[in-house]
């Protein structure tokens, strides 16, 4: 499997084109199976997770390419095969959010149960109460969940919890519901509203996007429309951490500034200097960073996706700080790499206390998932030597161009192919 190889190169400095937000791109890639058509999808990042949801979607019967421009472009036909099937769900758990679509569509669908991955165990019993509240009857065996209605029915949902999916789920499920519905206690996450808006531009009348509660009053049909993801805050965090671990200046042109408020308030606290306008956001840093605690909660909170860039710069900082994670549970397994590192870390349930040390040392690590693969990778730009990150797919999973970008700024990090690449990004 390839590695990255880092070494420290002092500080970064630059300007980064945010690539679309995966987090809104593949379920603006599911709302395509709610109409029959030609769908255009802008700003979608070539990353393994789209390439996966492209293979979800050509199962069920869509085809799935890019356009000279770099668009993705969905063709869905009239008859779906509403089917999902392990082979991919379990290589990716968001494919889960094509259920609602198909529901919606097609009146039955048999998508694959996801399991539990490195944050511990993820339930999805909030995605199918609520659709279940819709009127939809679920049997659950041989590893797949497979659910029937007889049309849709709008009612009043309570979420227990705002998850981010499960809203997206139940969202496009209610666009071709009977009646109005009503989401309460809905996730307020930007790829959200992202979503809210990119099904309004297919005919659906969804107010409250962006907010707690979403009324939704269902059509008869939707059609293909042309849109442009959101850029990725969370891309934008990971570049803003790198920089205030190595120190430098940066400007993202792109940055959603209004939508990243309690991050870039921690980074001022760390000691950054954060410059947000409508044009962007600009940030520099220089010397050490100060502990600050972090506690993370669903949007506006500090969101999960940020703890371990949070984390890593923490690991470095003058202090102690305190790091309660509070969406998932057991999202700590990377600490023991950045451990490996010299970092001086102690979790206790959903608890660490980060001692800030003076210095990292480079060591070989592997990526546990998405983002503390890259945390791991800003940990190395900071660490005496040599680091090593392995099972660098995961990074793949969620990243466009992850080294050349930071290579651009000045970052001494190379891609080590040890094998012939698996599937190539869409
Ligand atoms: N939960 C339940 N039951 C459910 C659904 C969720 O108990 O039916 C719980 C989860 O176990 C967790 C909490 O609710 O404790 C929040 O989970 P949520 O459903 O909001 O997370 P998600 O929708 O599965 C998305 C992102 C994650 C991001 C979280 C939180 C996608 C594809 N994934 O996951 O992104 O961390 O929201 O914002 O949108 C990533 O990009 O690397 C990533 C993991």
């Amino acid at each position: 499997m390839d590695h990255l190889r880092v070494r420290p190169a002092g500080p970064l400095s630059g300007t980064v084109e945010l690539q679309g937000a995966k987090n809104s791109a593949l379920k603006l890639m599911a709302a395509t199976l709610l109409t029959s058509g030609r769908s255009i999808l802008e700003r979608v990042p070539e990353i393994t997770d789209v390439a996966i949801m492209g293979e979800v979607l050509e199962s069920i019967g869509a085809t799935v390419s890019r356009e000279p421009s770099g668009a993705l472009a969905i063709d869905t036909p009239e008859v779906l095969v509403p089917v999902a099937p392990y082979e991919l769900v379990e290589q990716m758990r968001a494919s889960f959010v094509v259920l609602g679509p198909l529901l919606a569509r097609h009146g039955s669908a048999r998508v694959s149960l996801p399991g539990g991955d490195d944050f511990g165990s993820r339930p999805i019993d909030i995605h199918l109460r609520g659709l279940t509240e819709l009127g939809v009857e679920f049997t659950t065996e041989h590893g797949y969940v497979e659910g029937r209605c007889d049309g849709l029915v709008g009612t009043r949902i309570v979420l227990e919890f705002p998850s981010h999916t499960a809203t997206d789920n139940l969202l496009m499920a209610a666009c071709l519901a009977k009646g109005t519905t009503v989401i309460e206690n809905a996730a307020r996450e930007p790829e959200v509203l992202d979503l809210a808006t990119f099904l309004g531009e297919m005919g659906a009348r969804i107010s409250g996007a962006g907010t707690s509660r979403l009324e939704i009053e269902g059509v008869s049909e939707l059609s293909p429309a042309r849109h442009e993801t959101l850029p990725d805050r969370v891309e934008a965090a990971t570049f803003l951490a790198a920089v205030g671990l190595t120190g430098g200046e940066l400007y993202l042109p792109d940055a959603r500034v209004e939508q990243m408020d309690m991050l870039l308030e921690k980074l001022a606290a760390m000691g950054m200097t954060i410059d947000p306008s409508p044009a962007g956001v600009r940030a520099s840093s220089s010397g050490r960073l100060s502990a600050v605690d972090v506690a993370t909660l669903p949007y506006p909170g500090v969101a999960t996706d940020y703890k371990p860039l949070l984390v890593t710069m923490l690991s470095v900082a003058s202090g102690v700080a305190i790091v309660s994670e509070n969406v998932f549970a057991g999202r700590f397994r990377y600490v023991d790499e950045l451990r490996r590192m010299g970092a001086d870390i102690r979790t206790e349930g959903h608890h660490a206390v980060v001692r800030g040390v003076e210095r990292l040392s480079g060591a070989p690590v592997r990526a546990p998932d998405i983002r503390a693969g890259a945390a791991l990778v800003l940990a190395g730009l900071v660490a005496e030597g040599e680091t090593l990150v392995g099972a660098v797919e995961h990074i793949d999973r969620g990243y466009e161009d992850f080294v050349g970008k930071l290579a651009r700024l000045g970052a001494d990090i190379e891609r080590v192919v040890e094998h012939a690449p698996g599937r190539a990004p869409l």
